[in-house]
């Protein structure tokens, strides 16, 4: 298979350039160039997808299937679909979870979960406030021009090697460290994400073997207690205990969940968004969703952040001397 991958130079689209690499297909890349770079053993083509022709020099070569990765231009999208649409015989958009409107009901699956309408006309492609409705927005360019052989893969919480948004991270690095560390919620309490290269292996896979339709992109969700405990098996520092601290509580000393200056990554105020962690993908798993051990994610992840480096400034995650003051505002309260 000839795979054209728009992107290539950064977190998922450079690992499912990687994976295909890796598979023995022949890979082009057509990103700028700016963000990084592509992984050894693929074409690069430098292209830039904000020119109204910025695609012209791909239309000349014939790829068998086709991944986006645009994150919320509705225009790129069918840019890129006029330019490759037609010639390409699969085609992969990758969407996101944040198409839904509905966070809360759990189990819900992707073909009859509510969804959010795309943006008022005239709306900025830029703006971030819209990115669920864009994502709707450039799922339809994707639907109305290539329905037939159109792959939607909604993602889920993307994690592991080359992920820059230092939520995930903040787990493995912290158990690795040792000591009493503070965890939200419940260990019952369920979380869903995917590993970045298992995500990667099965968009390929839909990509060799022709797989049409609208999926969610994320693993089957598992307990929170249990994903610490495969992570500290994995990458667990000296004397860990865990300190289990009710949502309540921490949002009252206004720790703020999921992302974000001090941030307890992963975790969401339940029930309001027990949907957001519970997502039956029940459908992308006879699809060939497969997913890897905790172990394998934590370990992968924490080499991942001793090249970013452990005690750079993190965007998510509570500082060491934020843990220590709740840990101890906890005890004199409980
Ligand atoms: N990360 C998550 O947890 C998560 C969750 C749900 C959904 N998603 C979705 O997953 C997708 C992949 O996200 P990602 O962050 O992993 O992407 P990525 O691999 O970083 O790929 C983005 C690519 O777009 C290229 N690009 C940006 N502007 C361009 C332009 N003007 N012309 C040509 N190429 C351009 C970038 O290269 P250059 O800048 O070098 O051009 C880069 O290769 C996105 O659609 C995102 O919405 C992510």
């Amino acid at each position: 298979m000839h795979l054209l991958i728009l992107g290539g130079t950064v977190f998922l689209s450079r690992t499912i350039a990687e994976v295909a690499r890796d598979r023995g297909h022949e890979v082009t890349c057509a990103a700028r160039g700016v963000s990084g770079s592509p992984p050894a053993g693929v074409e690069f083509v430098q292209v830039d997808r904000d020119q109204p022709e910025g695609l012209a020099r791909l239309g000349d070569a014939n790829y068998d299937a086709v991944v986006d990765v645009e994150r919320q231009s509705p225009t790129r999208v069918r840019r890129a679909l006029e330019a490759l649409g037609s010639s390409a015989a699969h085609w992969t958009y990758v969407s996101s979870g944040s198409v839904y409107t509905d966070p809360g009901t759990t189990g819900q699956k992707a073909t009859t979960s509510p969804m959010e309408s795309p943006p008022p006309e005239g709306s900025d492609e830029n703006d971030r406030e819209l990115y669920g409705p864009f994502k709707v927005a450039c799922e339809n360019e994707v639907r109305l021009a290539v329905d037939d052989k159109a792959f939607l893969c909604r993602a889920g919480l993307i994690v592991g090697p080359r992920d820059i948004s230092d939520r995930f991270g903040y787990w493995p690095v912290r158990l690795a460290r040792g000591g009493e560390v503070l965890v939200p919620g419940a260990p019952d309490d369920l979380v869903q994400y995917v590993d970045v290269r298992d995500l990667a292996e099965w968009i390929v896979h839909c990509a060799k073997n022709r797989v049409v339709g609208t999926f969610d992109g994320i693993a089957p969700s598992q307990p929170w207690g249990q994903v610490l405990q495969g992570m500290l098996a994995a990458v667990g520092g000296p004397a860990v205990s865990l300190t289990w601290v009710p949502a309540d509580w921490l949002g009252r000393q206004e720790v703020t969940p999921w992302s974000g200056p001090d941030s307890l990554p992963l975790w969401l105020p339940l029930p309001d968004y027990a949907g957001f962690m519970s997502r039956d993908v029940s459908a992308s798993v006879k699809a060939g969703l497969s997913t890897r051990s905790t172990e394998e994610t934590a370990t992968a992840t924490l080499e991942w952040e001793k090249v970013l480096g452990l005690d750079r400034d993190r965007r998510s995650g509570i500082s060491g001397e934020r843990e220590v003051e709740l840990l101890a505002a906890w005890h004199a309260a409980d």
